[in-house]
């Protein structure tokens, strides 16, 4: 029995290593419950000290320690190996066992669907064997692996193969095991090894690089699957030639091998050479993929091929500064995307993450900064906040620097730190460097939690606009006072006249209140935080005329979505019992106004009509009130779609024969197809479920099978099932679109859900080991099924609670991700606010994973 800690860890408490270890050889002898593994490290003690040696160790079972040769004495407790050593340098050679086939947690060394695969973000390299498991130890690993060979035909780890052979297994069996060796000559941190041992079929391609080598690129997929890999492996092309572009970084190892899993807990990992992805971002076609899938995938070969450099090459000093490499990854995967696609609905979409999941979570009781302070269990700290407004952070200082500006400190950062495990402030202090710049007061970004919000107030004289601006962020503890963060704010002078575009500019806003003087002789209109040129919450009043005005006018195309959203959002949150018919209408003319005209970007058009989701509404309020938002919502899309029905479906009648294939403009109609679809399946006409089913029937891609499945949905219950009975006949077998179906079927928006999820987990293809089946079925409820899991009378709460209970005792880190709409329950009205707290108590009650145990007791704390 491993005894579990759930102490604290804190970022003032961090000390260097006591050991380091420049060389690490690891031997596997594969086998499904009992693996043995040997490691050979040598040790090199860090300074003049004496203290002894004490390994992270979370496996089954040590078997016996040698310290250069000669059998020595250990002591396993609370999840650390400790060995009483006083030499300078030594060999320790370690063996254990571990127990891949039992672990569902997918951390360490697991064995599903016959595959053998290795998760060691972030600190789970230590169940595999014992070592000083932290970012900051760096070793060149060498790593043989011993497996049947018939049944583990490919065996791979990090760098290049550089042996093999077979032998003959000296029990009675004759077995032949086969055995390979690689080395990856790059050091590396116990978190990106990796090794794989499965059966599959392989796609390669070449990759040659800016100085002339040629990369040997091996796409790893289940049997039968090569057909499907094609889209991810030109991700990979692209990728690698875009950072060569835009940041001069080649690739440097001759191989890069990418294996699709189907049991992952993430999106995918960047172990050095040797990528292991979740399938669902590698394999795609056109009968099974939708566009969604098509950019998840480039978006996430590119994430994890841009951690080469940004978090392998220069990896961090210890997991406090994880928003090191995952911020900057994700700013430079936003800027890939943005590259292949289109920038401005990237920002919308990376707008929405901000300002529903990490609004929500900077507002609750895990609300962390960047660089967060304080740690339980780690895992935990793999959030919105770390990535996504990490990845704000770093788009900030590229605004305040500019292109050329941001490649210089970046430039500087590999110059210096190329090898190292570093730290935030040494990522700050190259771009300050690199640019002759101050950036001491921009860091509060990185120790300040919550979202900032910034109160706009303006007056307008005959000569000038007087903008005045004053910022604040929660309140903290008394001793650590809040410090103005630096925002820079975007702005654009529309003249009221005409919609002339007067001034456009960047105003850096760094004080708590500050006044800004535009000069300007006729009456404006102020766009402000043009691109989202900030993570902030916008307390404004604008008219219902300056937000119309902004939609026709401004140059910025977000901003023009984000007034179109406002519109939507007066009309809810000034909803009371005199709803103003005036504004209303207003509303509906606007949005026919998007509609008819034609001089608008198809993507755009998609994106202005988009009805702003329950959640985006949900965190604009102080106090949510789940009733209200969503009787508020269907009234205002009612009254649309009884005004504009005509118009909509005439629109979606010319969107017929869309050119198949993920090519910018289909995606774009098809998008837009699909928002239209949803506006009319609000309508109770029956010449909705004949289109529905005719979209359905007459699409040759999954995107707008899908839209079909939405629109059904919301349609009747009756529609969806049969398009889901006929969907379920022609794609037997195909994991990744049952998770379509399980997502549609999971969001409907009636009490019948509940037995239609039951019926649905009966299903052949549903596993609740299996995380992207879980997620798919009872994720999409949780998070995307307001009604029913905001249900007034709990039983949403109910159900979650109880799934949370089963879960935590399969996958402890994914039931942690899935309880996060509990966690905001002090932001509901009093009546849910009981319900939901109630059931946090049940939970805390129980024996709970650390995962777990963190969150329940800081929502209660
Ligand atoms: N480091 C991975 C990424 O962002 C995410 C990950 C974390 C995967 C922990 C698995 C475990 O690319
Ligand atoms: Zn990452």
């Amino acid at each position: 029995m491993i005894v579990m800690t759930t102490e604290a860890k804190y970022l003032k408490d961090y000390q260097t290593p006591d050991f380091f270890i420049p060389e690490t050889e690891l031997f596997f002898n594969l086998d499904d419950e009992h693996t043995l593994v040997r490691s050979k490290l040598q040790m090199k003690r860090n300074g003049e000290h004496t203290r002894g040696l004490v390994l992270d160790c979370q496996v089954k079972q040590v078997l016996r320690v040698l310290i250069n040769g000669n059998q020595t004495d250990f002591n396993v407790e609370q999840e650390q190996l400790k060995i009483d050593v006083d030499l300078a340098e030594f060999e320790l050679e370690i063996e254990v066992t571990v127990d891949p086939i039992n672990n569902t947690a997918l951390e360490g060394l697991y064995k599903s669907a016959g595959v053998f695969c290795t998760q060691c973000e972030a600190e789970s390299f230590r169940r595999i064997t014992p070592y000083l498991d932290r970012p900051d130890v760096l070793s060149v690993f060498t790593v043989t692996i011993f497996a049947d060979a018939e049944l583990y035909p490919h065996m791979l780890s990090n760098g290049n193969l550089i042996d093999s052979g077979l032998v003959t297994e000296d029990d009675d069996s004759n077995k032949q095991l086969r055995w390979v060796k690689w080395r990856d000559p790059h050091p590396k941190p116990s978190y990106l090894f990796a090794l794989v041992a499965g059966d599959f079929d392989l796609l390669t391609d070449t990759f040659v690089t800016q100085s002339g080598r040629t990369v040997d690129l091996e796409l790893f997929v289940d049997k039968g699957n090569l057909h499907l890999g094609h889209h991810a492996m030109a991700s990979l092309v692209k990728s690698m030639a875009w950072d060569e572009q835009r940041y001069g970084l080649e690739y440097d190892l001759d191989k890069y091998m990418v294996v699709a899993v189907d049991f992952f807990n993430m999106g995918a990992m960047e172990n050095k050479g040797l990528n292991v992805f979740n399938s669902k971002y590698v394999l795609a076609d056109l009968n099974t993929a939708t566009d969604i899938d098509y950019h998840g995938i480039e978006a996430v070969i590119g994430h994890e091929y841009f951690h080469n450099w940004t978090g392998n090459r220069v990896t961090c000093r210890d997991w406090f500064q994880l928003s090191l490499k995952e911020g900057l990854t994700v700013f430079r995967d936003q800027q890939f995307s943005a590259d292949m696609g289109s920038e401005v609905i990237e920002r919308i979409s990376h707008a929405n993450v901000m300002r529903t999941m990490q609004f929500a979570e900077d507002s609750g009781p895990m609300a962390h900064p960047i660089r967060p302070e304080k740690v339980i269990e780690m895992n935990n700290f793999y959030t919105v906040t770390v990535y996504d407004k990490g990845a704000e952070v770093i788009r900030m200082m590229h605004s305040l620097l500019g292109e050329s500006g941001f490649r210089a400190g970046m430039d500087l950062y590999f110059k210096r730190h190329d090898g190292n495990a570093v730290t935030c402030d040494d990522f700050v202090s190259a771009m300050a460097d690199a640019n002759n710049k101050d950036l001491t007061q921009f860091q509060n970004w990185y120790s300040q939690a919550g979202t900032p919000s910034v109160v706009v107030s303006e007056k307008q004289t005959d000569t000038a606009l007087e903008l005045t601006l004053s910022q604040s962020l929660p309140t903290r503890p008394a001793a650590e006072q809040n410090k103005p963060l630096v925002i820079p704010v975007k702005y654009e002078l529309l003249a009221n006249s005409d919609g002339r575009s007067l001034e456009r500019g960047t105003v850096i806003f760094d004080k708590t209140e500050q006044m800004f003087t535009f000069n300007c002789s006729e009456p404006v209109t102020l766009v402000l935080f043009e691109n989202f040129s900030a993570p902030v919450k916008v307390q404004r009043t604008l008219t219902q005329e300056q937000l119309i005005h902004i939609v026709k006018y401004a140059s910025d195309a977000f901003c023009r979505w984000d007034s179109m959203q406002s519109l939507w959002l007066q009309q809810i949150n000034g909803a009371s019992d005199t709803i103003l018919d005036k504004s209303r209408q207003g509303l509906i003319e606007v949005i026919e106004y998007v509609l008819n005209n034609d001089d608008i970007e198809t993507s755009i058009k998609a994106e202005l009509l988009t009805i702003p989701s329950y959640t985006s509404i949900a965190e604009t309020f102080d106090v949510i009130n789940p009733s209200h938002i969503l009787k508020v919502k269907a009234e205002i899309t009612q009254q649309i779609i009884e005004s504009l029905f005509e118009t909509i479906n005439a629109l979606v009648q010319n969107l017929t024969n869309i050119e198949d294939g993920y090519i910018q403009s289909s995606v774009a109609q098809r998008r837009l197809k699909h928002i239209l679809l949803t506006y009319l399946s609000h309508s109770k006409n029956s010449d909705v479920e004949r289109l529905i089913r005719q979209v359905y029937l007459d699409s040759t891609n999954m995107t707008e099978k899908v839209s079909a499945l939405e629109s059904a949905r919301v349609y009747s219950v009756a529609l969806l099932d049969d398009l889901l009975k006929d969907m379920d006949t022609q794609f037997t077998d195909n994991v990744l679109v049952f998770d379509k179906m399980t997502s549609a079927v999971a969001r409907i928006p009636h009490a019948e859900v509940y037995g239609k999820m039951a019926l649905w987990a009966e299903h052949k293809l549903f596993s609740d080991k299996n995380p992207n089946r879980v997620r798919s079925l009872f994720g999409a409820f949780i998070m995307n099924n307001p009604e029913q899991f905001h249900d007034e009378s709990g039983k949403g709460y109910q159900f979650l609670a109880d799934f949370l209970k089963k879960m935590d005792k399969l996958n402890p880190q994914l039931a942690s991700r899935m309880i996060s709409p509990l966690l905001s329950w002090q932001r509901y009205e009093p009546a849910r606010k009981d319900l939901m707290k109630q059931q946090l108590t049940q939970l805390s009650k129980l024996e709970l994973s650390k995962d777990l145990y963190e969150k329940v007791s800081s929502a209660l704390g």
